[in-house]
């Protein structure tokens, strides 16, 4: 093949894998994003001691009587669990068993062990999706909504989780409001990849249109994020909700991990839920193509392992596609460079926004939290970490003045 020819077929190469994006292939849609499209509220018959459980979880853990229920539940064989949203709602159900077993009597003396009956068929729902075996995004978040009314509005009123903690409407309100703010993605994924598209065939004036889509979706997502001050009360969620998020790596509470009984023998160590696990502002960084410093790249890159594969692979594969940011420096489309940099400010801004947010929910409530109970020396362990376990506001400071430097001068 002479060169020519290979540049063809390697362009031709990127275009089919781009636009494979499009086609469902990564369990994205252009509807709803990220989110799994109608999760399924029910599992087979056969797993009904796992929803029963489930479906009173706030009160078995309330009431001190999660633990004696698990080590009651029959070891059940996950191989009836046909499809991809059945093994969806499989690993929320066990995640959220789990994490309620681990955290029901709080940071203190947490077990050690996970007992087999649940430990075994949630290792093995985790296999078959490519998840860690602990409650991550995907299931809390992206598998955990139902519309009361079908036809009904896309707003906290119409909308319920699947399975719930305890926190009443603080808990389910944070779940639902950042249900909210993947909804409000959607129309920019969908327009990024036609970004990546309009990049290939040097189309601008698309190009122009998916930036300017873009913008207006992480606009959304902004004003989507502001309902938690609406529905979420800061101290409900940093004192009763957020340890159930808690993982076993890099957690003072639990130093050695978790045994997962007849899975293995040694300590197994995961990070906690957080929507640092969503994949969303990470496939705008790829598309802007935002850089973070190591350390913030590094916590990024490891928040994928926690993804669904399909939603790391759309990012890795978004990550080989043509540079947009090449592109608008080399084209001299000075409409193109403005409506980049206006998504990157409205990126930016909505990453100022949730540092506000984080600003209240743990750092004014932990302060609350300690000044009413001075003497009480475990709950703040990890007060000023992430239940991704980072030093909080360093880390998101850090990741929106990368973001806020990846501006372009209209001059240059
Ligand atoms: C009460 C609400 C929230 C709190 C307290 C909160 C807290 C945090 C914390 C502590 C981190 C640092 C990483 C870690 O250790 O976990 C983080 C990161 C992150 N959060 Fe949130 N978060 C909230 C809501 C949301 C929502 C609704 C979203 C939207 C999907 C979101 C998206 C992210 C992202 C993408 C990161 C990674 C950093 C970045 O890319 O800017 N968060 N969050």
């Amino acid at each position: 093949m002479d060169t020519s020819r290979e540049i063809m077929e390697s362009h031709r190469q990127t275009l089919k894998r781009v636009t494979l994006l499009s086609l469902g292939r990564y369990h994205i849609s252009e509807e709803y994003g990220f989110l799994l499209q109608n999760p399924l509220k029910e599992l087979p018959e056969q797993y009904r001691p796992w929803m029963e459980i489930a479906s009173e979880l706030p009160h078995l853990i309330e009431s001190h009587q999660l633990r004696a229920h698990v080590y009651k539940m029959p070891l059940l064989d996950c191989r009836f669990l046909k499809s991809h949203r059945e093994q969806r709602l499989a690993h929320l159900v066990l995640a959220a068993i789990t994490m309620g077993f681990v955290w029901q009597e709080g940071e203190t003396q947490p077990p050690k062990v996970l007992p087999r009956t649940l430990a075994i068929p949630f290792a093995e729902v985790s296999r078959k999706l490519g998840l860690p075996p602990i409650l991550v995004h995907s299931d809390l978040v992206l598998t955990n909504w139902t519309k009361r009314n079908p036809e009904g509005p896309w707003e906290i009123s119409n909308l319920e989780t699947i399975v719930s903690f305890p926190g009443g409407e603080s808990l389910q309100a944070f779940v639902l409001v950042t249900v909210l703010v993947e909804k409000a993605a959607a129309p920019g994924i969908k327009a990024l990849v036609q970004g990546v598209e309009a990049l290939l065939q040097h189309n601008r004036d698309t190009l122009l249109q998916a930036l300017q889509q873009l913008r207006l979706s992480i606009q959304d997502m902004t004003k989507a994020l502001a309902q938690m001050h609406d529905y979420v009360d800061p101290d409900i969620f940093y004192t009763v909700i957020r340890i159930f998020l808690s993982g076993w790596k890099d957690n003072p509470a639990m130093p050695e991990g978790l045994v997962y009984e007849g899975v293995a023998t040694e300590p197994l160590r995961y990070s906690g839920g957080s929507a640092a696990q969503s994949s969303v502002l990470q496939a705008f960084d790829e598309f802007l193509g935002i850089q973070h410093c190591k350390g913030g790249v590094d916590f990024l890159h490891r928040m994928r392992d926690y993804m669904p594969p399909s939603h790391k692979a759309f990012l890795e594969d978004l990550h080989s596609a043509p540079s947009l940011r090449d592109y608008v420096l080399t084209s001299g489309a000075g409409c193109c460079l403005m409506a980049y940099n206006q998504c990157v400010e409205a990126l930016a801004q909505l990453r100022s926004y949730h540092i506000n947010v984080v600003a209240r929910y743990i750092i004014s409530a932990a302060s609350r939290a300690r000044s009413k109970m001075p003497s009480h020396p475990l709950p703040h362990a990890l007060e000023d970490r992430g239940t991704g376990g980072t030093a909080v506001l360093s880390f998101l400071k850090s990741v929106r003045e990368k973001t806020m430097e990846t501006t372009l001068n209209p001059n240059a």
